[in-house]
């Protein structure tokens, strides 16, 4: 049997209960730790986590809520003394150009993925700072390093996510904490599908997929594996970055050339 890498840590996961919050949290019950699971809706495959896991707990909260965040570390510490790894998976999206976007949905999104990510990391950092210890994984997006057509508030949004994140390792790296943000490419959870699915966006999805080099979507496994790496100590000198797992969605164009020189 595989070594379980986190033994013996405690991980808190926001947007637990679907995609890639979910997929973190399974990946590291798997690997030993205690997994404390948050998110607006109930997760209907919790069992899964706690079948690894089975210290695991769930509370419905929104990041939104700060009183209801603080609340939830201040319960995991009292049951586990400690909080060794963050992950803000919850997140949100809404798309449309500046001039058609409604304040609200502008506001919506920069609520819970920019403050929300804030929110979560204020509760968790004083249980971390006491510790010196602590590794923060927030997930930004391809879209918070690059412009996307109709992007506005979900890119302003992660774009916001990276650099809270740079500034969270810089101020707390000398207290043993590291920060990184994961930046997907688009990967197949349903928040993707409630976005981009649908018969009429067929040959949008088809131009997406062709983006990422390696010629398909990610899968919510894929970011959880690259989050497990930065919860590790395999990344103990890794602070700051923005991780783009995104299958070389960021690496350049794709114009179809590879077709012609027979690499297809
Ligand atoms: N799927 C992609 O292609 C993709 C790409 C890049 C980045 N991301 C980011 O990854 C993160 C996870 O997305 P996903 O694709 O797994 O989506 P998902 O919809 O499958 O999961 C997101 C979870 O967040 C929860 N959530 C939403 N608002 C919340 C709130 N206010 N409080 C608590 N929980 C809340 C939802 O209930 C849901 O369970 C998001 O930040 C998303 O922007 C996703």
């Amino acid at each position: 049997m595989e070594a379980r890498r986190l033994k013996g840590k405690v991980a808190f996961v926001t947007g637990a209960a679907s995609g890639i919050g979910f997929a973190c949290a399974r990946r590291f019950a798997d690997e030993g730790a205690v997994v404390i699971g948050c998110d607006l809706n109930h997760a209907p495959d919790w069992a899964r986590v706690q079948q690894s896991a089975p210290a695991a707990r769930f509370f419905v909260l929104d990041v939104c809520d700060f009183t209801a965040t603080e609340a939830a570390v201040a319960e995991t510490v009292r049951d586990h003394q400690r909080i060794d790894i963050l992950v803000t998976a919850a997140g949100t999206a809404a798309g449309g150009p500046v001039h058609l976007l409604p304040i609200e949905e502008w506001d919506r999104v920069q609520n819970v993925n920019l403050k929300g990510t804030f929110l979560t990391a204020k509760a968790v950092l004083p249980v971390m700072m006491q510790q010196r210890s602590g590794s923060i994984i927030t997930l930004g997006s391809v879209e918070g390093l690059e412009g996307s057509e109709g992007g506005s508030t979900y890119n302003a949004s992660k774009g916001g996510v990276v650099l809270l994140t740079k500034n969270i390792a810089m101020d707390y790296g000398r207290l043993g904490i590291r920060a990184n943000c994961i930046c997907p490419g688009m990967i197949e959870t349903p928040l993707f599908w409630a976005t981009m699915g649908g018969e009429h966006f067929a040959p949008y999805r088809e131009r997406i997929r062709e983006q990422h080099k390696l010629g398909r979507l990610g899968q919510p496994e894929e970011i959880a594996g690259a989050a497990f790496f930065l919860a590790s100590d395999d990344a103990s000198f890794v602070t700051g970055q923005s991780l783009a797992v995104d299958g070389g969605y960021t690496t350049g164009h794709h114009y179809g050339f590879t077709a012609l020189m027979g690499l297809e």
